[in-house]
This record gives structure tokens, C-alpha cells and sequence, in this order.
């Protein structure tokens, strides 16, 4: 724990006002989940070639919501042989025009959809209704309309080159953000005239599944998309399908390097999307009340389950006392606990498993000495819970300032100069993302240009947008999804 005079506790704010917030969960009456869902191929749901199925649970109740086809290697032959034929029958032939159409449609469909998008992946994922409301289930729809509008203009994209889809794409998404994951891998193969295999991650296949009507009920040609569920066995046998041309991986920088390893020497083409430890920069001349809710926008959003988050904090010694105090200060007043509840900040970590990777790495932390700080919440009784943690009097070669933690937990740290900062924020195997604060335009600049990840925010974090490329330097990836680089890796030039 921090230390009481570290926390300063004599400056605490007092949060006590006597009122409380009635409960004011999203309803879940209108959500239809099927017992069991088969895989998405040719067009249609089939059961498993060996009919074999898991369950997927809500990890805020640990209650089983459905079952879902465990894909084998029939699974994956049919879906691929189903997404081949798509592509030369049909597919590659159609004008840009009309393949538009068809993404336009998705994107309508989603919305029409939204309501119950966000509370079926905020069911099957844990993550707050309000982050899959406002953030997963538009954002996704924006992606299919984004990727729409090239369909028809991939020759101005390129000019002077003669832009031709590569055939069919396999995909493979985890589980912090499964449909709008599913959005940035499907939306870009489909503009760009391939056809798709896409697995979700085990512990959230429903939203891809709930896709999948919707890209039957858009009338898309049979086969053009296709989803399989299943572990990492079923990615496997995607990555290894001999008739795939393009894999696209979000995950783990583990598998990453699995996936790297078993393509090499073959033709196919490969983007990775995986892990991040950002840096959070914090000078002493940016506001900071703005800061530090940027600080807490950036570790908290989607229970720190993001690759992109802000995990690494920065902040000037001349003011780091007092963005500490700010922050134990705000994490009090986060609300953890039902993620259908509508003023929840805070929902269920994602699966039992990513818990104890989160509580290991806490325990790590305490045995190199950290202080380690949580807010006093109330935790509901099932569930697989954890409290905003702070993790101080941490140097830059502790496994919980080098590891990816992927939960909400903000290791702190100071600086006195930019160049140490940039060194600092440098020194880690990652680079997807960073963040600067400063009243200083010349200081933004200076930052941004030195530090080697492939998103950077200034004064905001954790900002997406369809039009605008995301992707990581060193062991966070290769390529970009989204905006127009986004349909490079899906292209012949
Ligand atoms: P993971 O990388 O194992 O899973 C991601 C996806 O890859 C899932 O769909 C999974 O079924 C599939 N997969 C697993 N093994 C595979 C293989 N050999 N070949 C092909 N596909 C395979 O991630 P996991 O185990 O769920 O999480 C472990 C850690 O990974 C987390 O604690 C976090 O640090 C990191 N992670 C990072 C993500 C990111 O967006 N950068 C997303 C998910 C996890
Ligand atoms: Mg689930």
C-alpha cells in the first residue's frame, strides 16, 4: 500500500455528501441470445463438423450466457474453401460500387441494432454499458461507413497504381473490444474486394456472432464472410490454412510471435496489432485537472483491458505531489461494479484468467517494493472484479513499469527534464501509443517526434477515429488499420 504520508492524507477531499445513486441499469428484456450458435459459414450458422461447443459466460455474474461451435480444422477448410469460391465467383468481380452498397448496409444495420449491440457486449465482455453505448458499438458502424466510402475510390487512393484485392483474409481478434475489433478487420477486406475467416476471442464471440445475422440479413453474397469461434487451436488452423493469402492479428505480442514464426517462408501477407506499455507525459505547465482526467481516461477506459492505454504515468517533479493527490483523490469516486449500470465507470474484468494476471502482477510489484494503492470500493460478491490501483515508488526496471499489465492499474513515475522523459518513455520493448500534456506547442512537437510509437495523443488520450491510422512500432505490431493505410495491407498495388 501507498504510504498514509505519501497519499498526504491530511489534503484528502471529502466525497461524503449523504447521497448515493439508485441503480440504473440498461434493461436486457429485448436481448435475444440464443442456447447455441453455430459457426457463420457460406452464407449460413452450421453446427461443428465435430460437434463440439463452449460455453461463454457474463464474467459480472459468471453466468453462462450461450454455447458456441469449438471450430476444428473441417471448420476452418469449409469456411476457407466457402470464402475462395465467394471470392472468385463473386466477390472480386463486383464494382467498388456495388461493394460499397453492401458495407454501407452493415453500417446502417448496426445502427438501427445499437441498443442491443452495446448491451450484449457489454454482457458477454463485462465492459461498462456506457463505454459499449457510446464508444464500441458507434465506433464500429463508423469503421463499415469509413471503408464504404473507399470501395468505389481505391484508384484515387492509389493513384497511378492499380489497386487489386488479395483473395482471402483471415482474421483473428481478442477480447477487449470484439465487435468494433471485428469492424476494423472486416470493413477494410471487404472495401478492398476480399473475402474474410474471422475468429473471435473464446471468452466473447456473441456481438461477432449478432454480426454475422446482420451480414446475412445485408444479403452479402455467401461466403464472403465467414466466422468461426474458438480458441487458440482454431486461430491456429486459420494462420496455417494453406489456401489464406492475408492474416490480421489483434492479441497478444506472445502470439504475435507464434503467428510471425509459422508464416515465414510462405506468400502470405501479415499485420500485427498487439500489446503496449504507454507513456502518459505530464509537464508542469499543462492544466491539470484536464490532465489528470486524461491520466484516468487513459488507464480506466474499458478496465484498463487496452492496448493503447495509458499504464506508464510521467509526471514533472514540480508537480508531482499534487497529480498524485488529485489522482488517489479521483479514483474514490469511480464506481466499479455492474457494467450494465449506467453510471458504472468501472466493470468486471474481462475473464478469470486475465484476474490473475492482474492480481500476479500486483503481487510482482509488492515483492520489488512498490507501493501499491487501491480505491476502497465496494466489490459485488461473483464476479471477477479489480479496484483502480496507483503503483508508486516504481523505476524503470520493475516488471509492472516493463510488462503489460492489461488491467486498471497506473504505475507512477517523475522526470525533471524532457530528454529524461524521452528516454523514460523510450525505454520499453513496446510502441503503439504515448501521451504528452503541456501548454507548450513547441513541447508537443518535441515529444511527439521523439518518441517512438505509432499513436500519439496531446492534451486528450485514448481518441479514435475511422479516418485516422493506429498501429505500433517494435514489439507492438506491423501495419495500420484504419484510414487510408488501413486498406494498403489488404491491397496488390
Ligand atoms: P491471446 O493473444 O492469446 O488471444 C488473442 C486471440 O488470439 C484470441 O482470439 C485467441 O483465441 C487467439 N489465439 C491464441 N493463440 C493462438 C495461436 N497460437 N494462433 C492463432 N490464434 C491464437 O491473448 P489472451 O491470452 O487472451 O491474453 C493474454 C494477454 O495478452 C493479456 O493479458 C494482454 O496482456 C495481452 N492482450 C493484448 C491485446 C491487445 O489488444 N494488444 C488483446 C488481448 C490480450
Ligand atoms: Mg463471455
Amino acid at each position: 500500500m501507498l504510504k498514509e504520508t505519501d497519499i498526504q492524507k491530511k489534503n484528502r477531499l471529502d466525497f461524503s455528501t449523504g447521497w448515493s445513486y439508485d441503480p440504473a441499469p440498461e434493461s436486457t428484456d429485448h436481448i435475444a441470445i440464443k442456447e447455441r450458435y453455430g459457426h457463420f459459414i457460406n452464407g449460413e450458422f452450421v453446427e461443428p463438423a465435430e460437434g463440439e461447443y463452449f460455453a461463454t459466460i457474463n464474467p459480472s455474474t459468471e453466468e453462462k450466457l450461450a454455447e458456441v461451435a469449438m471450430g476444428s480444422q473441417a471448420d476452418v477448410d469449409a469456411a476457407v474453401k466457402a470464402a475462395r469460391k465467394a471470392y472468385t465467383k463473386t466477390w472480386s468481380k463486383m464494382s467498388g460500387r456495388d461493394r460499397g452498397r453492401y458495407i454501407y448496409r452493415i453500417a446502417r444495420l448496426i445502427q438501427e441494432r445499437a441498443r442491443e449491440f452495446a448491451v450484449i457486449e457489454t454482457m458477454d465482455g463485462g465492459k461498462p454499458i456506457r463505454e459499449s453505448r457510446d464508444v464500441d458499438v458507434p465506433l464500429a458502424a463508423a469503421h463499415f461507413f469509413y471503408y464504404a466510402g473507399w470501395a468505389d475510390k481505391l484508384q484515387y487512393a492509389f493513384p497511378g497504381r492499380r489497386p487489386e484485392g488479395i483473395g482471402v483474409a483471415g482474421q483473428i481478434i481478442p477480447w477487449n473490444f470484439p465487435l468494433l475489433m471485428a469492424a476494423w478487420k472486416i470493413a477494410p477486406a471487404l472495401a478492398t474486394g476480399n473475402c474474410v475467416v474471422l475468429k473471435p476471442a473464446e471468452t466473447t464471440p456473441l456481438t461477432c456472432l449478432k454480426l454475422a445475422e446482420i451480414i446475412r440479413d445485408a444479403g452479402l453474397p455467401a461466403g464472403v464472410v465467414n466466422i468461426v469461434t474458438g480458441a487458440g487451436d482454431t486461430g491456429a488452423a486459420i494462420v496455417n490454412h494453406d489456401d489464406v493469402d492475408k492474416i490480421a492479428f489483434t492479441g497478444s505480442t506472445a502470439v504475435g510471435k507464434i503467428i510471425q514464426k509459422s508464416i515465414a517462408g510462405t506468400p502470405k501477407k501479415l499485420t500485427l496489432e498487439l500489446g503496449g506499455k504507454a507513456a502518459n507525459i505530464i509537464f508542469e505547465d499543462a492544466a491539470i485537472d484536464q490532465a489528470v482526467e486524461g491520466i484516468i481516461n487513459g488507464i480506466f477506459f474499458n478496465q484498463g483491458h487496452v492496448c493503447c492505454a495509458g499504464s506508464r504515468l510521467f509526471v514533472q517533479e514540480s508537480i508531482a505531489d499534487i497529480v498524485r493527490d488529485k489522482l488517489v483523490d479521483r479514483i474514490e469516486t469511480l464506481r466499479v461494479g455492474d457494467p450494465l449500470d449506467k453510471n458504472t465507470d468501472i466493470g468486471a474484468i474481462n475473464s478469470k484468467e486475465q484476474l490473475e494476471t492482474i492480481n500476479r502482477y500486483l503481487e510482482i510489484g509488492l515483492n520489488e517494493g512498490a507501493d501499491i494503492y487501491q480505491s476502497k470500493c465496494d466489490l459485488p460478491e461473483k464476479g471477477y472484479w479489480c479496484c483502480p490501483t496507483l503503483v508508486a515508488n516504481v523505476s524503470q526496471s520493475h516488471r509492472i513499469v516493463q510488462e503489460e499489465v492489461f488491467g486498471p492499474v497506473l504505475t507512477i513515475q517523475t522526470f525533471r527534464t524532457p530528454e529524461e522523459v524521452l528516454e523514460k518513455a523510450n525505454n520499453t520493448p513496446y510502441g503503439l501509443s504515448g501521451g504528452v500534456w503541456t501548454d507548450k506547442g513547441s513541447k508537443i512537437f518535441n515529444m511527439t517526434t521523439g518518441i517512438r510509437a505509432g499513436v500519439l495523443w496531446a492534451n486528450t488520450f485514448n481518441k479514435f477515429d475511422a479516418t485516422s491510422p493506429f498501429g505500433g512500432y517494435k514489439e507492438s505490431g506491423l501495419g495500420r488499420e484504419g484510414g487510408l493505410h488501413g486498406l494498403i495491407p489488404y491491397l496488390n498495388l
